[in-house]
């Protein structure tokens, strides 16, 4: 992929982002205003009153994995294969025979993670198709009865709690292979075998594993939140998992939300989902990733706006992941070895938008100014001494005073210059030091914040608008 179709695509989201400030400028929450999410309706008390210890791990954590896996990996034309082919029912189901996951599969997933520097896991337990993964008394439309005659849920859980791995479970509430799942909307009496059905899953799902630390329920058509009694399901869920947290997609809000295939900043605690091309299941024959560098942009403007990045995978048939995605997730992995300092534990707020080619994301007094493309070689150079060699990075409008800055991957110490308008790093190497993203972290004397429209009033553009 060219320069050119990488910065198109980012600057996309940096458009939509940027508006969204203009639009509302707490869109960029501190942390404290992420998780101020008491006035949720839908929330009962124990919801509210344990959510920030609850949430205390996830919001350090900002980094996680999605896993698609189920019966459409084995025709890889994504997960809404069923649907949107029209497969009947009973040629379906045949598919559950070829569905046999290579023995250490979930192992093979919980280690790349782990490379990756992802510190949860949400995995699709049961996904629209209606097929569980796991062992279940109330269908044997799943692995144990069928097709592998193994709890793939199971492998995955003790995977995961091998390697210290934080454990979630995908549930989809909308059903299409039980015979009351869309039928349920207008049939009462379907409707309560079918709700009876769903919380008797999840019920399983939740005593059958140990500590389930995420709950991501996905789409709950064709019911509302008052149809499906979601109160009740959130009810047992906490009765079942008193530490567990749960997602919005039940028709309440939950303990987050989560954009999809966007970053979008939420007066409450977010996550972002994304796939690295377009299909969350295997999609064998889309070609088309992100780079590792568009990952890590996505990843770092979620940590900018105090929200956190579930990345997905689509296994093969077998539960291998494709060679490409595990490329792009060690390359990933190896630039969060040296610059993890600048999404764990992060805070959000760090700046109101971001620069033309940096981002920044902030801990305490520390700025970390994420520099996506270096700015070297500028002809401007020859005209404007601002951009005298060696290279200069330039922050406008930070709020606060830098003390120290050094470059994250090698520990040098880097000069600066800084008045009221501009910080100004100098002595800087013509190649990026880093690679996809170079880091220069800057300690400063107060909480920074990266604000241009500072700039303003401190120096008017003459004859622009301005009064007098
Ligand atoms: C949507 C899709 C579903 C996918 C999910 C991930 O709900 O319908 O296939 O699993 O997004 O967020």
């Amino acid at each position: 992929m060219s320069f050119d179709s990488i910065s198109r695509r980012s600057f996309v989201k940096f458009a939509g982002a940027g508006a969204l400030a203009a639009a509302v400028p707490s869109a960029f929450p501190q942390a404290a205003e992420a998780d101020s999410t008491d006035n949720d309706p839908g929330d009962f008390a124990y919801q509210r009153e344990t959510r920030a210890r609850r949430m205390a791990w996830w919001e350090y954590a900002r980094f996680g994995m999605f896993i698609h896996y189920g019966l459409y990996s084995v025709i890889g034309q994504q997960e809404w294969v069923m649907e949107s082919e029209g497969i009947p029912i009973p040629q379906y189901e045949l598919l559950a025979k070829h569905l046999n996951p290579k023995p250490g599969f979930a192992s093979e997933w919980v280690k790349l993670a782990k490379r990756t520097g992802q510190k949860y896991m949400v995995l699709t337990t049961k996904h629209h198709d209606g097929f569980c993964l796991f062992d279940t008394k109330l269908t044997n439309y799943n692995a144990v009865q069928q097709g592998p005659k193994r709890d793939l849920v199971r492998e995955y859980v003790n995977a995961a709690r091998a390697e210290g791995m934080r454990i979630g479970f995908y549930y989809s509430l909308m059903d299409w292979h039980n015979p009351d799942g869309a039928i349920c909307k207008t049939d009462l009496a379907a409707r309560k075998r079918f709700v009876a059905y769903t919380f008797g899953l999840l019920r399983e799902l939740l005593t059958n594993y140990g500590k389930i630390d995420i709950l991501w329920y996905d789409e709950p058509w064709p019911l509302t939140a008052q149809e499906w009694d979601a109160d009740a399901m959130n009810r047992m869920v906490f009765t079942l998992q008193p530490d567990i947290i749960v997602n919005n997609r039940n028709g309440l809000p939950g303990d987050f939300s989560t954009p999809e295939h966007k970053i979008q900043a939420a007066k409450r605690a977010w996550e972002s989902c994304e796939t690295m091309n377009r299909g969350w299941g295997y999609q064998r024959a889309d070609h088309e990733f992100k780079t590792p560098r568009e990952v890590l942009i996505d990843l770092t403007l979620c940590a900018q706006q105090g929200g956190n990045y579930l990345l997905d995978i689509g296994p093969e048939p077998d539960g291998t992941v494709p060679a490409k995605e595990v490329s792009i997730l060690d390359t990933v992995g190896r630039w969060l070895d040296t610059n993890g300092e600048t999404v764990y534990g992060t805070q959000g707020g760090a700046s109101i938008s971001f620069g033309n080619y940096d981002n920044f994301t902030r801990k305490g007094n520390m700025l970390y100014i994420l520099v996506y493309f270096w700015p070297a070689d500028t002809p401007a150079a020859q005209w404007l001494t601002f951009f005298q060699k060696p290279t200069v990075v330039a922050v406008g409008g930070l709020n606060a005073k830098v003390l120290s800055a050094r470059l994250l991957k090698t520990g040098q110490k880097v000069e600066f210059t800084q008045d009221e308008i501009s910080l100004r790093l100098t002595g800087l190497p013509e190649q990026a030091p880093d690679d996809p993203i170079t880091v220069i972290a800057c300690e400063c004397d107060q909480p920074p914040v990266v604000n241009h429209h500072r700039i303003r009033p401190l120096w008017p553009r003459y004859g622009v608008g301005m009064p007098g």
